[in-house]
């Protein structure tokens, strides 16, 4: 990975090995706690693109994955605005006593899972949440009381776009990750 800030940059080959990394992490994590059965939950939209590679490396492992997502929107442009949770469908599991894996594109302030992981146990009582993002941005104000899991990569904190992250909507498609660029 270029670290250069000014044309910041993961290739689609960079983000394809990670992801096959991850998936191995993941599996080896589960099944060290003799968990064979996992809720895989990612957070609408940005995380789609990461969530369905993340998950077909997944299928190469025994493991039994049920798939859902939570909507979620907290970015307006560049700024984080308020976060807003479509949970309603969730309501069709029953996610009491499951083990839960929640999947998002990038982790900033956390305020974002923050919320996810308050609702859900609010609704839920899971046998065990963890979490999962393919990015981080380095933030030594970030607040948490709770781990993520499991990480891509870690970047410094600017606005990236590509491979599902977007910047009011554009630039999801891209297979790579950039440093946003206005103007
Ligand atoms: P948090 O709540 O501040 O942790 O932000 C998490 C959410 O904000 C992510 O799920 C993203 O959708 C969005 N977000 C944060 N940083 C970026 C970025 O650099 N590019 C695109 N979306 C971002
Ligand atoms: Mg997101």
């Amino acid at each position: 990975m270029s670290g250069c800030h000014v044309n910041y940059e993961i290739s689609s080959k960079e983000i394809e090995l990670r992801i096959k990394e991850l998936s191995q992490e993941i599996y080896e994590f589960y099944n060290s706690k003799n968990v064979r059965s996992l809720y895989f939950i990612f957070l609408l939209t940005s995380s789609f693109i990461f969530a369905s590679d993340l998950l077909r490396n997944l299928s190469f492992y025994d493991l039994k994955i049920k798939t859902d997502v939570i909507a979620v929107k907290s970015y307006t442009g560049t700024q984080p605005s308020e976060i807003k949770l479509k949970l309603d469908d969730l309501e069709r599991n029953d996610l009491n006593n499951k083990a839960i894996l929640i999947v998002d594109d990038i982790l900033d302030t956390g305020n974002t899972l923050k919320q996810v992981r308050k609702e859900l146990l609010g609704r839920f009582t899971p046998k065990m949440i963890h979490f999962c993002c393919l990015l981080k941005k380095t933030d030594d104000l970030r607040n948490m009381d709770f781990k993520v899991q499991f990480i891509g990569f870690e970047i410094p904190k600017i606005f990236v776009v590509g491979y599902g992250l977007d910047y009011n909507g554009l630039y999801r498609e891209l297979p790579y990750i950039k440093k946003l660029k206005l103007g």
